[in-house]
Parts: C-alpha cells; structure tokens; sequence
C-alpha cells in the first residue's frame, strides 16, 4: 500500500497559515485538491514489467515518471519497507539521482542512469548476483515531499533465466506456410547471447527483438517456411547460447500432414503380361501417407471398379490401364497407370465363303476365316480340307485364282498365334460347278458284235451340276435325234457299224466322249448261207492256214489287242486298192498307219463246184517264197460276188478269176512289191 509519508502534504501547511473562521470552505477545497493529488501520485510511476535474468548477466529495470509535479530526486530502493514508527520506507538504495550521493551498498558500481530525458527513470544493474533477486520500487522526492512507488518491479536472478519459449504450430500441411517462433523475455545489452535454429526444413530466420518500456522485453528469432510431406517427422530446434558458454534448447518434432504420396500399383506375380487365367494380385501400396490412408479406390481404363477384388484369375476382359486412388483425410493420389495385358490364343470364329458357295471351275474363289480377338496377334491361318491340313496362310483368306473342280470339299480354319491355336472353324461345302468331264461311252456286249443282236450304247460323264445334263448322240458325225444317256441299237445290221461319240451338255458347258467303232460281223447264219454256196472247203483251208500262220509266223510280229480280238469269227482285211498302193510305193507304212485304212469284209468260203481246185497253189506270175498263197476259184455260179460278171470270164483270162489270199509276214511285205492285179486282205484272228 501506497501511503503519504509524515503527517499530510504541503496542503497541511496552507491550512495553519489560514485564519480558522475562514477554514471550512477551503477545506472542502483542499479536501478536492487533495484527492486529485492522491490520484496523481497513484499513477506517478510506471514501472516495468518483471525480469527474470542469469547471474552475470544484467537487468534494465525500466521506469518512467508520469507525475507533473517537481520532482527533485528520484531513489531506487531494493526490498523497501515500511517502518511505521517513524512513518517511513526503509531499504537498500539502488540509485539515486542526485549526482554526488555516496552509496555504499551491494549495487555500487553496478548500477547506471540509462535513462534519455528527465522523465525517463530506467537503470541497467550489470552482473547480477542471485542476491539481486527481489523487488524493486522508486521513492520520487519533491520540496516538502516524498512519495514511494506504488507498484513495484520484481527481479529474478537464476541459472535457468528467462527461459526459451518454442511455439508450437497447431497443424502444419504440406505446402502450406508456416512460422515457428522461439523466444525468450530477456534482452542484456551488454550481455550477449544468439538464438539460432537447427533446422533442414530450408526456412527462413528473422530476428526480433521487442524492447518497448513497459512491457516485456523479448527477444525473438522466427522461422518461416514451407513444409514439404518430407519434411514431415524432421526435428526443428531453437538453440541459445550464452555469453558464459552455456546454452539451452527447444526442440519440436514436425507432424506435416499431407496426402498420400509414392502410391503404386503392385502387381504380382512382377509381370505386365499374363496367360489368360494366372492367377494374379493386384495391391495399392502407400509408401507415406499422414495422417493414415482411409481408403482405397480402383480404376480400370478410367472406370471405377467396385468392389474390386485384388485376386483373382485373370480374364480376357481383365486387360486393360489399371489406377488406384489412396485416400486420406487432407487428400487423395492416384497411382501411374499400369497396363496389364492378356495373352491367349485366338478365340472361336466362323468361317465364310462370300458370294455363295457354289463357285465355277477356272474362276476365282475365295474362303475367309474373320479376324479373331487374339493376344498376341495372329501370325497364320491353317486350312483343313475333310479334316486334313491343306494350307497355311498369313492372310485371314484361302485364295483359288482358278479353282479346280478338285478343290470342291469341306474346309475348316484355325487361327494361330505364339501361344496356340483357335478351335477349328466349318467354313461351308465349297461346291466347283464344272462342264461334263471325263465324257465316256461303253457298249454293251461289245465293240465287236454280230449283226442281229441289240447293242447297248451308253454315255457315262462327270460333271457338276449333274441333273438336267444333255445327251447328244453322233454317228459317223451325224447327230443323232435320240438325246439320251443311253442309245440302244435294236437288231444291229452292218449299217450301224462305225463310229459313234455323244456330246454331254449341263449349264456350264459341254464336252464330247473318245470315237467309239462299232463292228458288226455277220452272223454264223450268214455264212453257213456263203459256205452252202461251195467254198466252205476252200475257206476251210484257208481257216487252217491262217491258224498255222497265226500260231506261228506271226506271233511275233501280228499286234494284237483286246479291241481286235473276237472268239466267234475270222475276218478278212481287204485292203482298200490306192490306200495300199499310196503306202507301198511311198515309204514303209508302220502296223499303225496301216490299220487304220483297214476295211473289214467278211472272207466267205463257198462250196467249189468242181471239187478239186481248192488245193493250195502258188501264183505263178508272181512267186514269192514268203506268201503263201490260197487259191480260192471263183465258181461260175457264184453270181453274188459283187461286180464280177462270171459270163465274161474266158479260159485265157482264168488267172484273173482267181482271187488270191494271201497270207503274208507283213514285216516282209514291205521288201515285196505289190503286185497290181491281186487284191490284198488281210487275214487277222
Ligand atoms: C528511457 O530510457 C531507456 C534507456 O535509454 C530507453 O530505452 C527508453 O525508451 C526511454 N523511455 C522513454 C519513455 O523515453
Ligand atoms: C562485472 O563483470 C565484468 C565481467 O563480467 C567485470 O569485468 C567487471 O569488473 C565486473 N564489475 C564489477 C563491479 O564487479
Ligand atoms: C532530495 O530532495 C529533497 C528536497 O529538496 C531534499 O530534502 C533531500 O535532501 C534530497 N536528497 C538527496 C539525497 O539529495
Ligand atoms: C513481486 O514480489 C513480491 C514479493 O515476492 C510480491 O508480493 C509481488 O506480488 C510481486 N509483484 C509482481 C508484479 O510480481
Ligand atoms: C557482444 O557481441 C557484440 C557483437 O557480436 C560484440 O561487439 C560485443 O563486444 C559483445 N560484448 C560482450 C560483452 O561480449
Ligand atoms: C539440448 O538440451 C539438452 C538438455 O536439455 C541437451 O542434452 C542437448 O544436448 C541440447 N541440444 C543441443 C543441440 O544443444
Ligand atoms: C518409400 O519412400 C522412400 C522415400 O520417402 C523411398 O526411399 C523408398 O524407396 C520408398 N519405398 C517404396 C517401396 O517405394
Ligand atoms: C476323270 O477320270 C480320271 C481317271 O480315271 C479321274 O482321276 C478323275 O477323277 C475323273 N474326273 C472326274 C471329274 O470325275
Ligand atoms: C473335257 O474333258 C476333259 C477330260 O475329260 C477335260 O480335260 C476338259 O477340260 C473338258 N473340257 C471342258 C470344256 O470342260
């Protein structure tokens, strides 16, 4: 408690100089007067706030005087105290104004005036003892006054000293600006001390220092910067270090929040290709995330894909650019993108034939097998035909620039690729149409027939389409009007014989048989009749010769084929008269060139009338060791032979009513000269 020293102030004095009948109404003035007096003097000083400081060091222990009365001298006491007997304060001086004061105290020489101007009361105490710690007040003095501070300043001296103060930041996020301060309520101006920071968060320092009288003074270093996620756990500390050496810290350990971050999709087995149905992990790994992730969330080519199930068989369908998303409170991270790709053989598909199935023969054609999902791509086709491999093909077609009527059949496709095979795709029934082929005709019984039978000719061919085919028959190159497939000859007569072809026709065009010769011989009937007439024993003979000569000269040389061969009959080749000439003088005519100018006749063996002239005989104009010759006489009444006339026949011209057989070794007809007057035949079994 503030209190007047002495009695009462100078406003006491004024009253005993007064007279006493004038007192009351100056009283209640002074009363007035006095009151305001108590009021300023109440708020006559402003002391500093407390300080708390090392030995050693100092204290500015601030003051400033705000009374308007005269102030004569000012006194800094330490731990004053009131002594009420003599109404007084009493204490240990500190300082006191008035310039020649003898002090003898503890703070002698260690006390200085720092103050600026009259009003301005600070002091600065230098090497502080723990002694020092207490409170210290202000005595103003004035004429005739003295007033000790009401307040008063206290003063701590310790070896803990003011203490560090680090301020922790209440959140701290990732790229977010922040301001650490570290402070401590001293300021010494000659006791030296630094705060620093050890810090790798790459801040910025400031220093403040706060020196306003009146309030506390601090010293203040800030540290200012931006948090990076890494930043987060690294330990800041706030460093002091004294005049003495000796220092105290702070330390705060960093909690920067931020999202999560190094997010990945992790997939195992560590591949980015799989074989359709291995069975695979997919995992969203967070590296660093703070606070801890609360979610994750699955991306397939963009698509949220919920729920997800991270194993499983791998699908076709599952190839694809996976993402996930971590979550957490501040915020959320996507991964980079994984491919994960599918590897199978082709899939299933059809096989096609454009444009119909039915294609031409000599035209183009083409079978498609469609592209089909595969991974990798397909490297070829293979082609089946009835099941069997055909073909393989880089292409997705099968390619005929001139299909064969050989190619008609059934084809199937497979795709391939490095990992296998498609199942085997039917394509349809590629059906070649084609013209008549292979256009045939076989008779029935046979080439060589006798006449009055029934001889079947049929006319057999291949061809596509076969239904509706056109038959046309051709005899000798005249058409025939029956149009049939088969052509029955009723009761054969010689007129029939020849060649016979047919022309086979369907939609896509026509195609004719080989030449077909029909022989007809003459029933046994027949020639029972000629030999009735005489020269059966002659022909005979001749019958006899010509198998000796078949058994035996020429079975060497004589072709024989199955066409030429007939068990019931022997023939008689009668050479036409120029052909033969034209062959003989001109070079040797080969077997071949000879048959075919041959004609057929019958060789007919009447009865001779005479009965002894059909003995063997030589010409005799003409002999040749290697003919055998039969003499066949030609009896008068043989009148059926064609263009003789018998009545004309004189004895000279005998010789030239014989009609020599001959019987030759044809390989040495050709050194003999033909003789012009005979007509050759050839007698062939
Ligand atoms: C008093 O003096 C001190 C020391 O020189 C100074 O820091 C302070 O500002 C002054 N106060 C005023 C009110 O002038
Ligand atoms: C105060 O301390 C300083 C060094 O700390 C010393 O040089 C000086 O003599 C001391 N003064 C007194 C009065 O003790
Ligand atoms: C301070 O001033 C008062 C009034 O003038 C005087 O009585 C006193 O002796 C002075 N004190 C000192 C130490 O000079
Ligand atoms: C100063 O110290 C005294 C005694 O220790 C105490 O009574 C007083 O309240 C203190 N004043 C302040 C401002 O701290
Ligand atoms: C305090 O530090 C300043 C600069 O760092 C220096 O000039 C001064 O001499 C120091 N004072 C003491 C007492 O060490
Ligand atoms: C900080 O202070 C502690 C004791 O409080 C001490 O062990 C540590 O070494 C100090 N750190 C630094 C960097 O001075
Ligand atoms: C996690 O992140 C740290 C750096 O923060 C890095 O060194 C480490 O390799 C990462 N680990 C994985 C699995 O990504
Ligand atoms: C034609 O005949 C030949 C020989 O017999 C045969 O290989 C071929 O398949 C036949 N052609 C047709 C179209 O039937
Ligand atoms: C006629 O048939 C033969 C075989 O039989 C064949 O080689 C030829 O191509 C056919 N002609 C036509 C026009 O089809």
């Amino acid at each position: 408690m503030d209190s007047m020293e002495g009695a009462t102030p100078c406003g006491l004095r004024i009253i005993n100089n007064m007279g006493a009948w004038r007192t009351w109404p100056i009283v209640f003035l002074i009363f007035l007067f006095k009151d305001a007096l108590n009021k300023d003097i109440n708020r006559s000083v402003q002391l500093g706030s407390a300080v708390t400081a090392w030995e050693g060091s100092c204290a500015v222990l601030s003051c400033k005087i705000l009374t308007y009365r005269t102030i004569a001298n000012f006194t800094w006491y330490y731990n004053p105290e009131y002594d009420d007997a003599v109404k007084t304060f009493k204490g240990t001086i500190v300082y006191q104004s008035t310039k020649n004061a003898e002090l003898n105290s503890p703070f002698a020489d260690r006390v200085q005036y720092v103050g600026t101007d009259e009003k301005n009361c600070t002091i600065l105490i230098t090497n502080l003892t723990r002694q020092d710690s207490g409170s210290y007040q202000l005595r103003l003095m004035g004429k005739d006054w003295k007033w000790m501070s009401k307040s008063m300043l206290n003063l701590t001296v310790s070896d803990a000293g003011p203490g560090l103060k680090l301020h922790q930041v209440p959140e701290m996020q990732e790229n977010q600006k922040v301001a650490l301060t570290c402070s401590i309520d001293y300021d010494c101006p000659f006791y030296n001390m630094t705060l620093t920071w050890l810090q790798n968060v790459n801040g910025k320092e400031e220093m403040i220092i706060k020196k306003d009288i009146g309030e506390k003074r601090s010293t203040t270093t800030k540290l200012t910067f931006v948090p990076s996620w890494k930043d987060n756990n690294k330990m800041i500390t706030c460093l002091l270090q004294r005049m003495n050496g000796a220092n105290d810290n702070r330390t705060i350990q960093l909690d920067v929040k931020y999202p999560p971050k190094n997010v990945t999709v992790v997939i195992k087995p560590d591949s980015k290709q799989f074989r359709e149905g291995t069975l695979v992990t997919f995992e969203c790994v967070v590296n660093n995330s703070n606070p801890d992730v609360t979610d994750f969330a699955w991306r397939k080519n963009k698509i949220p894909l919920f729920p997800f199930s991270g194993k499983k068989a791998i699908r076709v369908e599952d190839a694809g650019m996976y993402t996930c998303e971590a979550t957490n409170e501040i915020g959320k991270s996507p991964s980079d993108e994984v491919f994960v790709e599918v590897l199978y053989p082709p899939k299933s598909s059809s096989c096609t034939i454009p444009n119909g199935t039915n294609k031409r023969e000599h035209k183009e054609a083409i079978l498609k097998c469609p592209s089909m999902q595969s991974n990798p791509k397909i490297s070829s086709y293979e082609w089946f035909k009835s099941r069997k491999l055909y073909k393989t093909t880089n292409s997705d077609s099968l390619y005929f620039p001139n299909v064969q009527w050989t190619d008609s059949g059934y084809y199937s496709c497979k795709a391939i690729n490095t990992l296998g095979s498609s199942p085997e795709a039917e394509c349809a029934y590629l059906r070649v149409e084609y013209a008549p082929k292979n256009v045939s005709i076989s008779v029935s019984p046979g080439n060589f027939v006798t006449e009055n039978i029934n001889v079947q000719l049929t006319c057999t061919a291949s061809a596509n389409p076969n239904n509706n085919l056109e038959y046309t028959w051709y005899h000798k190159d005249q058409a025939l009007q029956k149009s049939e497939k088969g052509y029955v000859l009723p009761n054969v007569q010689m007129s029939h014989a020849g060649e016979y072809y047919c022309v086979v026709q369907n939609g896509i065009g026509s195609n004719k048989s080989q030449v077909v010769h029909l022989h007809v011989s003459y029933s046994t009937n027949t020639i029972a009749m000629y030999s009735a007439a005489g020269i059966g024993p002659l022909i005979a003979i001749i019958i006899i010769v010509a198998l000796i000569v078949h058994f035996g000269v020429w079975q060497k040389t004589c072709r024989k084929t199955d066409n030429d061969r007939s068990d019931s009959a022997f023939f008689v080749l009668k050479k036409k008269h120029n052909e033969v000439s034209d062959q003989l003088e001109q070079d040797a005519p080969s077997e071949d060139s000879l048959t075919d100018r041959i004609n057929y006749a019958s060789l007919q063996f009447p009865m001779s009338s005479n009965g002894g002239q059909n003995q063997p005989r030589r010409n005799p104009n003409h002999p040749e060791p290697n003919d055998i010759y039969s003499v066949v006489q030609k009896p008068r009444s043989a009148a059926e032979y064609e263009n003789i006339d018998s009545s004309k026949i004189t004895q000279d011209e005998y010789q030239d009513e014989i009609h020599y057989s001959i019987i030759t070794n044809l390989n040495k007809s050709t050194a003999r000269e033909r003789d012009p007057d005979v007509e050759y035949a050839m007698l062939k079994h």
